[in-house]
């Protein structure tokens, strides 16, 4: 079983990554596909502390923003993850130095001097199309395949595009892969239709080297977003109301290295508070910032668990079967959209009939069929799952279908009487660090077969 080291209060690295000095193991995972499983005996509460790492979504911004600098930048606390790994691979590819010290990665891109993308590991993961915004800032030309990332139904670019359009780039989409080409790119008024997530870090990545002002005027308010903007500002850029619907980006001509130190990963620390409540547990989650967690702390105290602060964490107790409760996923800060699955999970169990919308993505109910094999009651209209709580699930073999769908199995399966296989780890690793490890110490019984 995986402990917290007294010193650092982490984790110990995952076995995969024992090389220290990590460049070789970095490099030689990525291309890994082997399929692997969880293998959970249900039904053990969760008790004890877990420390959250570093934010997924946030560093597959941050690690390519470095590009836009003339120095070397220090990325810490930053979780050990699959999306990382494959992001720090293609900006190698690209000619960069990247190196890896534990949960820190310096990257220097003075090799860096390619505008083409490395089409194999860019259809890997969806944050892949920042590229478009670093590459088009730093070269004023960019070609990157479409994204990958999780099937979760048509997650079209368009946003990004009319927003590289906006700052003069020349936009064409040839054989599934996006080339742009700028002789200068010009500060300008963005208007988001969607506040997309995607979109508004894109064009604040492209923007930061653009001269003059550009003004993304519905913009996404995600804790990410500003976590991007306060690097770019670390770095010499100068942007202004990120957290709000309206962000200005001054652009400048060169960008230095900087340190940053990436925000705790609200996502991961939203399924541990899920699996808290599914297995009836008290669990203390380190490295939070509580106000990103406030839309879902609000939803399980509805369902009727303790969410509190303690020192510089927070602490879930749930003693009794949960109330359902009725949600509909929103931009931040509204009900998170990557918190859905999970909580569907938790709901399974509830007492009384949940209603779920899910407003977000188009076919992010998938999982649900693997959740009504381990008894749960649930019948999906259109985007919407209909909940009636049963009072227990009971351990089946599951697959997941994407990252958020294998966490909310995970969570099911934890809180299930008997055996639950979780088929597609290589998944889940894309966003949670350690996971059966911190489970593990948390008290649950979960093992990873290859
Ligand atoms: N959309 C468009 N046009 C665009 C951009 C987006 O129609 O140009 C639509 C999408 O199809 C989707 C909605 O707008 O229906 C929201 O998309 P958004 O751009 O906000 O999301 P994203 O950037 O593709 C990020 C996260 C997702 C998270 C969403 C929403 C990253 C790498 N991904 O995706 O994370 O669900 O924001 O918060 O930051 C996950 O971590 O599991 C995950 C899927």
């Amino acid at each position: 079983m995986a402990k917290i080291s007294r010193r650092s209060g982490r984790y110990p690295a995952l076995r995969w990554r024992k090389t220290r000095h990590s460049n070789r193991a970095v490099t030689e995972e990525p291309g890994d596909d082997s399929m692997g499983t969880f293998v959970i005996e249900g039904g053990r509460k969760l008790s004890g502390t877990v420390w959250i790492s570093g934010s997924k979504n946030s560093s597959v911004a941050l690690i390519p923003a470095c590009l836009l600098a003339d120095g070397t930048s220090r990325l810490e606390n930053l979780a050990l993850i699959r999306d990382v790994q494959v992001f720090a691979r293609i900006l190698k590819d690209l000619g960069a130095n990247v190196d890896f010290q534990g949960h820190s990665i310096t990257i220097a891109p003075n090799g860096f001097s390619s505008w083409k993308a490395p089409y194999d590991l860019v259809k890997q993961l969806r944050a892949s199309y920042y590229l478009m915004g670093v590459l088009l800032a730093k070269f004023g030309r960019a070609e990157v395949g479409l994204p990958g990332g999780c099937d979760i139904g048509p997650r079209p670019i368009d946003q990004h595009l009319k927003g590289f359009k906006a700052l003069g780039a020349e936009v064409r989409v040839e054989g599934g892969v996006v080339k742009l080409r700028a002789r200068l790119l010009k500060g300008t008024s963005i208007y988001l239709d969607i506040p997309s997530v995607g979109a508004t870090i894109n064009i604040m990545l492209a923007a930061s080297r653009a001269e003059g002002t550009t003004i993304i005027e519905n913009a996404a308010k995600e804790p990410h977003v500003v976590d991007l903007a306060n690097f770019l500002n670390a770095m010499g850029a100068k942007v202004l109301g990120a957290g709000t619907d309206v962000i200005k980006v001054r652009g400048t001509k060169s960008m230095k290295g900087a340190t940053h130190s990436v925000v705790p990963d609200d996502m991961e620390a939203a399924t541990y508070m899920m699996a808290a409540v599914a297995t009836r547990g008290n669990v203390l989650l380190r490295n939070v910032i509580p106000r990103h967690l406030e839309p879902v702390s609000a939803k399980l105290r509805e369902a009727g668990a303790t969410v509190k602060e303690e020192g510089d964490g927070i602490r879930v107790i749930c003693n009794d079967r949960p109330r359902a409760v009725n949600v509909k996923t929103l931009p931040y800060p509204g009900f998170p959209t990557d918190a859905q699955q999970p909580l569907v999970a938790v709901m399974a169990t509830a007492e009384g009939t949940s209603v779920v919308q899910e407003s977000v993505y188009d076919n992010r109910l998938g999982y649900v069929s693997e959740l009504i094999k381990m008894g749960a009651h649930i019948k999906v209209e259109g985007r919407t799952a209909i909940v009636e709580g049963v009072p227990y699930l009971v351990g089946a073999p599951v697959k997941a279908n994407d990252l958020r769908a294998g966490a909310a199995l995970v969570v099911a399966g934890l809180s299930a009487r008997g055996r639950t296989e979780v088929h597609g780890t290589e998944l889940i690793d894309r966003g949670y660090e350690s996971m059966e490890e911190k489970l593990s110490s948390l008290g649950a019984s979960i093992r990873r077969e290859e």
